[in-house]
């Protein structure tokens, strides 16, 4: 069994940050989104791993991931020119995957648990595909599936107005060889792309078995700024531990599970927990409080904040109170030091500002 990771779409709601990054580099809890899919696949025991990029981010992914030793895993690129659909990336990776049977993970998805039985299960089985659903409250923005009697797949409806069930597509897939062929019979959809529903559609309509799992726990789609502050939220909640290995001045107050890395510094500061604080940040006359990720080499003095994201050498100096925020690389926010009332902004495209 192989698998392949789709990371080559363009992250267009994720700007500007992803001007400048992929969008599966972001981090949660100050580790990379891809990072969290790499180890899931790696514990689900699959090593060959084909890492679809594009032109674009292929540098910037192949310099955080690498070959993949550091899980033990093997890792090609493979560079899909444009973001043609989910099928298409498949067909990008077709003399990859040969005849095997493979896991699709999209890059910017995680589930809670990992794959691990799924893929056992799968590969000892005779269907043709395995999709996971999860309940969702509004299906209409998704993939919606009808499942049969014994719980199998039986239809699929892409973004449907009237969903016929609360069961969405997750980014998470597995299929046989089969699936080759029905991708060479599918078209284009309105919006330009080969869409892995209209294969998994057209495997279903050569008879083929599709399997169906629906999740109980977490599903975290980090597409927009909203939803990679969830995902660190959940992450934070499920995995920080209490660690403090950098310097914590006597005045400060650390409650609940909170991560000092190595070299950070926290002085006169309260934290309370689930927070991690990574390496060389300084924290001075803070509050932290819960869901929040400093990246390394921060500085942050006088700010009361939670609920948020910042990425490496983030200044945030004297400007009260911040929350629900993901903040870009080495940005700063400072008071304006002359007292007037007023906003002084040098932000980049299709930055976002609210106060
Ligand atoms: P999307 O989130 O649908 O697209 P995107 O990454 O381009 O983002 P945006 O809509 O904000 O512009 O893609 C889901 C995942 O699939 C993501 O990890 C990128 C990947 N992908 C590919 O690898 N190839 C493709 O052709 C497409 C459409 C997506």
């Amino acid at each position: 069994m192989k698998a392949i990771i789709l990371a080559a779409g363009k992250g267009t709601r994720l700007r500007p940050l992803t001007y400048t990054t992929a969008k599966h580099l972001l981090p949660v809890a100050n580790k990379p989104i891809i990072f969290f899919v790499i180890d899931q696949i790696a514990r689900a025991g699959i090593w060959e791993i084909g890492l679809i990029v594009s032109p674009e981010n292929i540098d910037l992914i192949k310099a955080a991931v690498g070959d993949g030793s550091r899980w033990g895993v093997r890792i090609t690129y493979i560079i899909q020119e444009q973001p043609k659909g989910l099928a298409h990336a498949v067909s990008v990776a077709k003399g990859f995957l040969g005849h095997d049977k493979f896991l699709m993970f999209l890059g910017d998805n995680l589930i809670e648990g990992g794959v691990a039985p799924l893929v056992e299960k799968f590969e000892r089985g005779a269907a043709a595909a395995t999709v996971l659903l999860k309940e969702v409250p509004d299906p209409r923005q998704f993939g919606v599936a009808i499942l049969d009697e014994r719980g199998d797949l039986k239809q699929l409806i892409e973004k449907p107005k009237d969903p016929p069930t609360n069961l969405a597509v997750v980014g998470v897939y597995m299929f046989n060889h089969k699936v080759h062929d029905a991708i060479a019979k599918i078209k284009p959809s309105f919006r330009g792309e080969l869409e892995i529903t209209d294969a998994i559609q057209e495997l279903l309509n050569a008879g083929e078995q599709i399997h169906a799992k629906v999740l109980d726990g977490w599903w975290l789609d980090t597409g927009k700024k909203d939803d990679i502050l969830e995902a660190n939220r959940v992450v934070l909640d499920e995995y920080a531990s209490k660690a403090i290995h950098g310097e914590v001045s006597e005045e400060s107050k650390i409650t609940g599970r909170v991560e000092v890395a190595k070299t950070a510094k926290v002085i006169r500061s309260v934290i309370r927990g689930p927070v991690v604080i990574g390496e060389g940040a300084v924290v001075e006359d803070c509050f932290i409080g819960p869901f929040t990720a400093v990246g390394p080499k921060s500085v942050l003095k006088n700010v009361i904040i939670e609920h948020s994201v910042l990425l490496e050498g983030c200044t945030l100096m004297d400007v009260g109170r911040v929350e629900d925020s993901l903040i870009g690389r080495n940005a700063k926010v400072t008071k304006v030091a002359d007292g007037r009332d007023s906003l002084r902004l040098l932000i980049g495209d299709d930055s976002e500002v609210q106060v």
